[in-house]
């Protein structure tokens, strides 16, 4: 039987493909062994930096709910949007920025990215220290964002959206050189509680008229750019999919230079410590707890005052397990050495981001202006076990919100012996405190 000819042909077919498999599965086998040496002698700490800065703490980006709305909306060629610079801190901008694109998508239009003005550095209650406006002032994204990482995502799950990286690029498109003014109001659209549009599908018929009717498609022979004001804490992300809810934000991945102080930071940390911060894994609520202490000279008489601040960080920190804690603050030393001394009694030792850095890193953060250093802060508050900040703060929101996602089923929350008013609780961050802000932050901060 062995030898007749049929048994032959099969074997003839078969030995190739079978060669072919196993070549594959050694090929694959070596090459994830491989990897693993590799690992071994590379250096713990450039290992711990890469793997920091390929793994984002709420994991790989899921598009598929930002292509989804771009595949449904009507995208017409030489219909552009640009949006006036936001100033203020990352919480403000990258939620500005988010409205500002979540418009360009229902518009259909190409957009001119968005710019940010810088605070004054001589005084940080400035934040909008020249009077112009438009889409030519302030500082290109790159100020606070990776634009490179942007424009990829988008070109992968909006293809159809044509981002011109500034008005300077349109210099030869003399048509756009003004713009049409858009806002709210202008648009008619009804909004509660300050900001929040009432109903997503009715704002979406109102934008397409006023488009239509300013610049009629069929007499549109030139391109034409429509310029939207800064449009903050608008959309009820409620009304989108949760997805799309889920990995929006994404788009706008903080800069490269300010991800790794963050990374050298926790690594030292962790090395310090003795703690667990593996990059690659989730949120542990045993490593360490990240306070927002917000107290500097342009929060007062919108924050609770430092006493108030610090009674609650204590008491959380304090029912917690975590004796080190990273303090995300560009307050006094005053403040900061008053909350460490209490801190101290209880045996939790109190860092800022300077005492975690050094020279070379330390450099880079000086380097920095005094938002750009608050984008270090957000990104070593991400991936903290656990986090309080106050209500009032957007950037507090959005790290709550973002490590809700990342965290996914919580641990269970802590008991904090307070008479605070807690506005958002979960196994891994709380805010406290009773801003009337706070509802309208988590209606509407992007995570
Ligand atoms: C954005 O990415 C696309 C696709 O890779 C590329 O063609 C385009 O030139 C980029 N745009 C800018 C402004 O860099
Ligand atoms: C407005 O705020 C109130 C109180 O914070 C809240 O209950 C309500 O849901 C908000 N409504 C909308 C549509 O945002
Ligand atoms: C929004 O308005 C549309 C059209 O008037 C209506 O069909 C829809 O039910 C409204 N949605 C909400 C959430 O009120
Ligand atoms: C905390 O900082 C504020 C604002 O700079 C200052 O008024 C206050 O005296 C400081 N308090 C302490 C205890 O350091
Ligand atoms: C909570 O704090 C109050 C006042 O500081 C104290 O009297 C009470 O015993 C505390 N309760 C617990 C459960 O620690």
């Amino acid at each position: 039987m062995f030898g007749s000819p049929r048994v032959f042909q099969i074997v003839k077919i078969a030995a190739p493909f079978l060669l072919a498999v196993w070549f594959l599965g050694y090929v694959i086998s070596y090459k994830s062994a491989y990897n693993g040496v590799v690992r071994q002698f590379k250096d713990e700490r450039d290992l711990f930096l890469s793997d920091f800065l390929e793994h984002e703490v709420d994991g790989s980006l899921d598009g598929r709910g930002i292509a989804e709305l771009c595949a449904g909306k009507r995208w017409s060629p030489g219909l552009m949007l640009s949006c006036e610079p936001p100033s203020g801190g990352i919480g403000q901008v990258k939620n500005a920025h988010l409205n500002c694109i979540r418009f360009a998508i229902e518009m259909g239009a190409e957009l001119v990215t968005p710019r940010i003005i810088k605070r004054s550095e001589k005084d940080i209650k400035v934040v909008k220290p020249h009077n112009g406006n438009g889409p030519y002032k302030g500082e290109p994204l790159d100020y606070f964002f990776d634009f490179a990482h942007f424009n990829q995502t988008m070109s992968k799950f909006c293809p159809q959206m044509k981002i011109h990286r500034s008005m300077d690029d349109l210099y030869q498109v003399p048509s756009v050189l003004n713009g049409y003014e858009t806002n709210l109001e202008k648009l008619h659209t009804q909004i509660v509680n300050g900001s929040v549009i009432t109903n997503v599908t009715v704002w979406s018929g109102q934008l397409k008229s006023f488009v239509d009717e300013v610049s009629p498609p069929a007499k549109r022979t030139h391109p034409v750019r429509f310029h939207l004001d800064v449009t903050n804490w608008a959309f009820p992300t409620s009304a989108h999919n949760p997805t799309f809810v889920q990995h929006f934000g994404r788009i706008l991945r903080i800069r490269e230079d300010a991800r790794r102080v963050s990374a050298s930071a926790l690594y030292n940390m962790q090395k310090r410590f003795q703690l667990q911060l593996d990059p690659r894994h989730g949120l542990k609520s045993d490593t360490f707890a990240g306070l927002h202490l917000r107290t500097e000279r342009d929060a007062e008489h919108v924050f609770p005052s430092f006493e108030d601040q610090a009674a609650y960080l204590l008491d959380y920190v304090t029912s917690s397990k975590a004796r080190v804690v990273f303090m995300a603050t560009g307050a006094d030393e005053s403040n900061v050495t008053a909350f460490a001394e209490r801190a101290a009694d209880f045996d939790v030792t109190v860092l800022l981001k300077k005492d975690l850095l050094q020279e070379e890193d330390l450099n880079v953060l000086k380097g920095f202006t005094w938002d750009q250093r608050a984008l270090v802060d957000y990104e070593i508050m991400l991936r903290a076990g656990l986090i309080a900040g106050p209500s009032q703060s957007s950037f507090a929101w959005n790290i709550a919100l973002r490590r809700n996602y990342a965290a996914g089923a919580s641990e269970g929350t802590l008991q904090v012996n307070t008479s605070a008013h807690i506005q958002w609780q979960d196994g891994h961050s709380t805010i406290f405190g009773d801003s009337e802000m706070g509802p309208v932050f988590r209606e509407t901060v992007w995570p």
